[in-house]
């Protein structure tokens, strides 16, 4: 009902399992560690941008698009959950990199190119000269008479994927009988953590939304998630039930050095979760996020006491990039 007027592909494999941790709770002295495997899709091997891409993905068919254009380092899941779609869709799909282009393809880059993606390289430019070469792009395949869409140019549209999974994680709670009080997920561009945030608010705030930053300093990251929490309120023309203030809490102290620079916890939680659950991590998004959910409850901010769910958004061909920090010593 609520996302009826939008239109949507179905690409994630919903509801995603949502699964008791006993041993990894035990470590963390938490009897009660739940994980949100958003990572366990059927398509592409999954993740969170699949929820985004049902919603943007919607959009292109409606709007009649034959090419789709994404943008994003070779390590990109979004990347590599678009040429996913796009092969899944019929739709060719080009990706635009902003680094030189490497002798040896592996991780996610790897798995675009085997689902048939076609790679541009742009060489070492920002994001902003990469957005510039994008629109340059669709101008010129618009003149050879193409229709392209550009992924992640309608935020609050992907955000849509999120706002679902409040609702459906609260549903699943209930149905377990899990009296779900905190949920920790991960900011970088925060589209995943807004949404989710935004159908928090929608319920009334039934569990303490906790975002974990691995891209920016807290004032950043709120800011972004502010932007985009008003940004879905205007898309869906809804007041939610609670405020932002009220249902979220910002920790940029997992961060370490920054995006994709690993911290000592984070490897080692890489090696915990698997050991005691058997549930891959990998060092850019969601090792932080579990690390800093052990930490809340070893601080006290988390209690024992209150059932915790930690959102696996997936990213796990990354790991196979990150091999150095794995090797046996
Ligand atoms: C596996 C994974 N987790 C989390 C995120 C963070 O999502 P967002 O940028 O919406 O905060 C990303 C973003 O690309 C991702 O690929």
């Amino acid at each position: 009902m609520l996302f009826s007027r939008f239109p949507r592909v179905q690409l994630a494999t919903l509801p995603t399992p949502l699964q008791h941790l006993p041993r990894y709770g035990a470590l963390a002295n938490h009897p009660e560690v739940y994980i949100k495997r958003d990572d366990f899709m059927a398509l592409g091997m999954g993740g969170n941008k699949l929820r985004h891409l049902e919603f943007w993905l919607g959009a292109a068919l409606q709007q009649g698009a034959d090419v789709i254009i994404a943008c994003g380092r070779p390590e990109s899941n979004q990347c590599r959950l678009t040429a996913a779609a796009a092969a899944k869709l019929g739709l060719k799909c080009i990706l635009l990199h902003n680094t030189e282009k490497a002798d040896f393809l592996q991780g996610n880059i790897l798995l675009s190119y085997l689902m048939g993606a076609q790679s541009m390289y742009l060489g070492e430019i920002d994001e902003d000269t990469r957005q510039e070469q994008a629109l340059a792009l669709m101008e010129k395949l618009k003149s050879a008479g193409h229709n392209p869409y550009l992924i992640g140019s309608d935020v609050p549209l992907g955000c849509l994927g999120y706002v679902n999974a409040a609702l459906e994680l609260h549903q699943q709670a209930l149905a377990q009988n899990i009296d779900l009080r905190h949920v920790v997920i991960v900011g970088a561009m925060g589209g995943t953590a807004a949404g989710f945030l935004y159908g928090t608010a929608l319920l009334g705030h039934p569990f303490h939304v906790h975002v974990i930053s691995v891209e920016y300093p807290k004032e950043k990251i709120w800011s972004i998630l502010e932007r985009n929490f008003n940004n879905i309120s205007s898309l869906l023309e809804l007041t939610p039930n609670a405020k932002l203030a009220e249902v979220a809490t910002v920790h940029a102290e997992y961060l370490g050095p920054g995006y994709a620079q690993p911290t000592p916890e984070a490897i080692q939680t890489v090696r915990d979760l698997a050991q005691t659950e058997g549930i891959l991590l990998e060092n850019v998004y969601t090792s932080k996020t579990v690390w800093g959910m052990r930490d809340l409850v070893a601080r006290g901010i988390i209690s024992p006491q209150e059932a915790t769910c930690v959102i696996h958004t997936g990213g796990g061909p990354a790991l196979f990039a990150q091999a150095e920090l794995y090797q046996p010593r």
